[in-house]
């Protein structure tokens, strides 16, 4: 009996041939680093559980941002950590607000960056929750409004796209309606619309000083347990005017963005969080393992799975390492 004709190895024999027939390539336009922003000048604080991140000051912030464009990081994704809080989140819906400073400063000084801007009210809240509480929960419609004013205002700011993480009903809807009054009927929704009540948000929630001071964001985010229910709220956000939908967090949730690639033919992100980016700098930290190749094989499984655009911390270090291939 001869052997089979079939011979998958014979494709893999040589590094040009692979380099050929690889079906998947993470390219740095591909990618958005996350920042954080406090106020104050000259402040560099390191996030402890996240190494390598920082909360910055503006100047410092601008500062990052001219690298991490010269390293061909082109997209920021900004949170923000306010002087002052209150029960409804207003502190983030003024001109003078710390995230609408620090767009107005990068987009100073420099040309060819996209800033995001993250829109929730945990942040700001001094409950920590995304919203307006009644009754000891978030109120939807209620959270709708400073969702829209904070919108209009980091619109005005200059942020490039919108992008709220929230997980309200109907907030895409009203954020569309709110930015085409203004005129600002060209900026982009990109809608965390898949948003699972995940515990890989841990270390986050260190970075922006966002955690709840009660309970827990399940009334609001996903349950972990649930993907049908993904594919409605995507369904949802696109019917509201969303451009792009997020998957959040990726690595446990390869599988959705699968489902939501197959289901939709639209531009999908996904979110590879802080406790994802945190894992691997402890394993590695500890010699457990090649942090460079755990660090491509994971933004390679995250394209793979159907993504076209990963927000992660780790886009400065997949810039040094593609460079270093590259050489
Ligand atoms: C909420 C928000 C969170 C993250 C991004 N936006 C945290 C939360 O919902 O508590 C998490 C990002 C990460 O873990 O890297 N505004």
């Amino acid at each position: 009996m001869s052997f089979p004709e079939t011979r998958l190895r014979r494709l893999r024999k040589t590094v040009i041939l692979r380099d050929m027939v690889r079906e998947t390539v993470v390219s740095l336009d591909d990618l958005i680093m996350p920042l954080f922003v406090r106020p104050g000048k000259n402040v560099r604080n390191p996030i402890s559980s996240m190494p390598g991140n920082f909360q910055l000051s503006v100047d410092l912030l601008v500062e990052e941002c001219k690298t991490l464009v010269a390293d061909g990081i082109r997209t920021v994704l900004l949170f923000g950590i306010p002087e002052t809080k209150d029960e409804h989140g207003y502190v983030a819906c003024v001109a003078d607000g710390i995230v609408q400073q620090a767009i107005r400063a990068i987009k100073d000084e420099i040309d060819d960056i996209m800033v995001v801007a993250d829109v929730c009210n945990c942040e700001y809240t001094t409950h920590g929750h995304c919203g307006t509480i009644v009754d000891g929960d978030v109120h939807n419609d209620l959270t709708l409004e400073t969702l829209a004013k904070q919108s209009v205002s980091l619109a005005e700011a200059g942020a490039d796209i919108i992008a709220p993480s929230d997980m309200m009903d109907g907030r895409v809807g009203r954020i569309r309606e709110v930015l085409d009054e203004n005129g600002f009927y060209n900026i982009p929704i990109l809608s965390y619309s898949a948003k699972y009540a995940s515990a890989f948000y841990g270390p986050f929630r260190e970075a922006a000083e966002s955690a709840p001071k009660f309970g827990n964001r399940s009334t609001y985010q996903m349950d972990p347990a649930n993907s049908n229910e993904a594919l409605r709220e995507i369904e949802e956000d696109l019917i509201e005017g969303a451009d792009i939908v997020m998957v959040k967090p990726a690595l446990s949730y390869l599988d959705v963005i699968r489902r939501v690639k197959d289901t939709f033919n639209i531009p999908i992100a996904a979110y590879n969080v802080s406790g994802e980016f945190s894992m691997v700098k402890a394993a590695a930290a500890n010699g457990w393992i090649d942090e460079d190749r755990i660090i491509k094989e994971i933004l390679t499984s995250i394209k793979r799975a159907g993504a076209d655009i990963i927000i992660t911390y780790h886009a400065p270090q997949m810039a040094a390492i593609l460079k270093k291939e590259k050489q």
